[in-house]
């Protein structure tokens, strides 16, 4: 495997069961819309959306919603899940290169550590010209320097027991142990940040950002952030 969109685009155990991927879109999603600017009719653009089965009860406060995941075999399943659905549209590469301008928040949840460190000041670039002025950055789940698989491990297991479903995230942690997903993280790495470091990245690339108090869905321990197109 060569590459984390390979990865996220092929059959992967990192949901450890249908109620743990039922409670973390769900705990997403009410943490995300919280972030987002509390006004029906946004349009808001989820990238780095995985299975995006969070849009729907997004869409549900009455707003337009766009999916852009760079894997195009998750582009094809979220485009096949959504087909019909007035409220959500899937772009490819090509529809997100011709949508400077068009959207009022953007939301980048679980995406950052994949993006190269080399590579992430063009994609905040990217976001700014993406949103209206004024617009609404939020990003959840960026890792930190300082944890590890450790501090992942206890958030599944908080938010298993909390969900119910700690037999399944108990399983799920031993197949993942023996899974293409370790390998892949000691091979391909992953991006990690401190707050301060985030943060003037953010400012750097014209946002006026600031640290949320909680990061938005089940991961406690990883940061949050909240940008305004300056
Ligand atoms: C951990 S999943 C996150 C899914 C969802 N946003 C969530 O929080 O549950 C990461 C997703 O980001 C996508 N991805 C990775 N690198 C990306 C990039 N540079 N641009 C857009 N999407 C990317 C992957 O294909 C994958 O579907």
């Amino acid at each position: 495997m060569t590459s984390w969109t390979e990865f996220w685009g092929g059959k992967h155990s990192i949901y450890v069961s249908p109620r743990h991927v039922e409670a973390h879109f769900r705990r997403l999603t009410e943490d995300l819309a919280a972030a987002l600017p509390h006004q029906a009719g946004l349009r808001i653009l989820d990238y780095g959306s995985g299975d995006a089965l969070g849009a729907p009860s997004l869409a549900a406060f009455g707003h337009q919603i766009a999916l852009y995941d760079a894997s195009a075999e998750v582009q094809a399943r979220i485009a096949r899940r959504y087909d019909g659905d007035p409220r959500i549209a899937v772009l490819d590469d090509r529809a997100l290169a011709s949508s400077d301008g068009s959207f009022d928040a953007i939301i980048v949840s679980s995406v950052i550590q994949y993006i190269p460190r080399d590579a992430l000041p063009a994609t905040i670039a990217r976001w700014r010209r993406l949103l209206v002025p004024h617009g609404i950055l939020v990003i959840a789940d960026v890792m930190r320097p300082d944890a590890g698989m450790a501090e992942d491990v206890a958030d599944l297991l908080g938010f298993a027991w909390k969900e119910r479903f700690l037999s399944a995230a108990l399983l799920g942690l031993f197949r993942t142990f023996f899974s293409d997903y370790r390998r892949v993280r000691r091979a391909l790495g992953l991006s990690r940040y401190t707050g301060q470091e985030f943060l003037a990245l953010l400012a750097a690339g014209g946002f006026q950002a600031e640290a949320l108090p909680q990061n938005p869905g089940p991961n406690c321990h990883r940061l949050g952030f909240r940008g305004t197109r300056a």
